[in-house]
């Protein structure tokens, strides 16, 4: 089976949800909603679409999401609109009589995607060896359930980009070095911030077993997974040089999953939530180029058009995962609840859950 068969399997949606107007899919939407009143929670990511938000009960960056999903006893039904390990998460942090539903099993993440627990299992003896029980684990939310879960059981938390400073130096209280998965750069530019040089921290290459270091392995405090955001690695320098050029009065403004270089050059870095806060506080007439997700830099220049906004990449595209989760699906998976059929349920395992809530009690307890 190849990838696209693959792809195909993974989505099940019958072909009438794909020719109905969407004026019709939309009143649909409204009506189900009103029908279930607050049995259903439609928590929404930021990057996600318009005709999808629009029906968001709350709407949040990946902490405040799962904050929201902590919180929330009275929902019976939870249709996550946002990728795969948000929905995980929700699932380890709602009651067992609360149930989630991505509405699309393809929305996942490709940054997630690029750490297995296989290979972290891989991982932890050699580098348990080299560092002698020095060095504590801390997972980005945009992480498996599984990983969440040997973080737990190893004494970790996880982190989100708006608390991911407080989390390391946290975890520095703990152990003398920590190993930080799966996002390189979210792990080197928190380190950075916090005095750590970039000589201290090496990176662990999860398909050749190696750690990445030149010099004496003694000086390492962190420990890098090398995976990255395949949205946010679209910003360069290059970008960052062209807006200097051309508008020297604009401000550039990136997420920390950009890379180091990006994040030195930039003005202000900050995390979803910050970027947003960032534009709405900003003084009319001010001028900004945002590296960070499409859709979300798509609706905060229709939200803001007393200001001048463009994205740092101006070829930027949406996150394609993230744009899985569309009307349709939506749609389908709410007729399918009202018919009692929960498509694409998100259920993870309870041994899993167990040890994966201990990592993210320890980080909601400090945010
Ligand atoms: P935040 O919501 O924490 O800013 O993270 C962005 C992201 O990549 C979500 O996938
Ligand atoms: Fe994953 Fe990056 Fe998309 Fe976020 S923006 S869901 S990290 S691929």
């Amino acid at each position: 089976m190849n990838v696209l068969e693959a792809m195909k399997r993974l989505d099940d949606m019958p072909e009438n949800y794909k020719t109905m107007s969407i004026n019709e899919m939309e009143e649909r939407v409204r009506a189900i909603k009103e029908r279930f009143g607050k049995r259903l929670f439609i928590p929404g990511h930021h990057y996600q679409k318009d005709e999808v938000i629009q029906f968001a009960d709350a709407t949040g960056d990946s902490l405040q999401l799962a904050q929201m999903a902590a919180q929330n006893s009275e929902a019976e039904y939870i249709v996550f609109c946002g990728v795969h390990f948000m929905a995980e998460t929700a699932d380890i942090l709602t009651g067992d009589y609360q149930k989630v539903i991505l509405p699309d099993m393809r929305a996942g993440c490709s940054m997630a995607d690029m750490a297995d627990i296989a290979q972290v299992e891989r991982a932890w003896p050699i580098l348990q060896e080299l560092f002698a029980g020095t060095i504590l684990p801390l997972t980005y939310v945009n992480s498996t359930a599984a990983i969440k879960a040997f973080v737990g059981r190893h004494g970790g938390a996880t982190v989100t980009s708006s608390n991911a400073k407080n989390m390391v130096e946290w975890a520095f209280k703990q152990k003398e070095r920590i190993f930080f998965l799966p996002d390189q750069h979210l792990g080197r530019n928190t380190a950075y911030q916090l005095g750590v040089a970039l000589d201290e921290m090496a990176v662990w290459d999860p398909h050749t077993d190696r750690l990445e270091y030149k010099g004496d392995i003694k000086k390492v405090k962190v420990i890098l997974w090398k995976g990255h955001c395949s949205v946010h690695e679209n910003f360069t320098v290059r970008h960052i040089e062209r807006i200097r050029q051309t508008k020297p009065d604009m401000k550039i403004i990136v997420h920390p999953e950009c890379s180091w270089e990006v994040v030195q050059q930039a003005d202000y870095v900050g995390s979803t939530k910050y970027i947003i806060e960032t534009i709405q506080n900003a003084p009319a007439g001010s001028k900004w180029a945002i590296g960070t997700e499409m859709n979300l830099v798509s609706r905060i220049i229709r939200e803001h058009p007393d200001k001048e906004i463009v994205s740092l990449n101006p070829y930027m595209c949406p996150c394609f995962t993230m744009n899985r989760i569309d009307l349709p699906h939506l749609l389908w998976a709410l007729e399918s609840l009202e018919r009692g059929i929960m498509v694409n349920q998100i259920a993870v395992p309870p041994l899993i859950e167990q040890d994966a809530s201990q990592a993210l009690a320890r980080m909601l307890a400090l945010a």
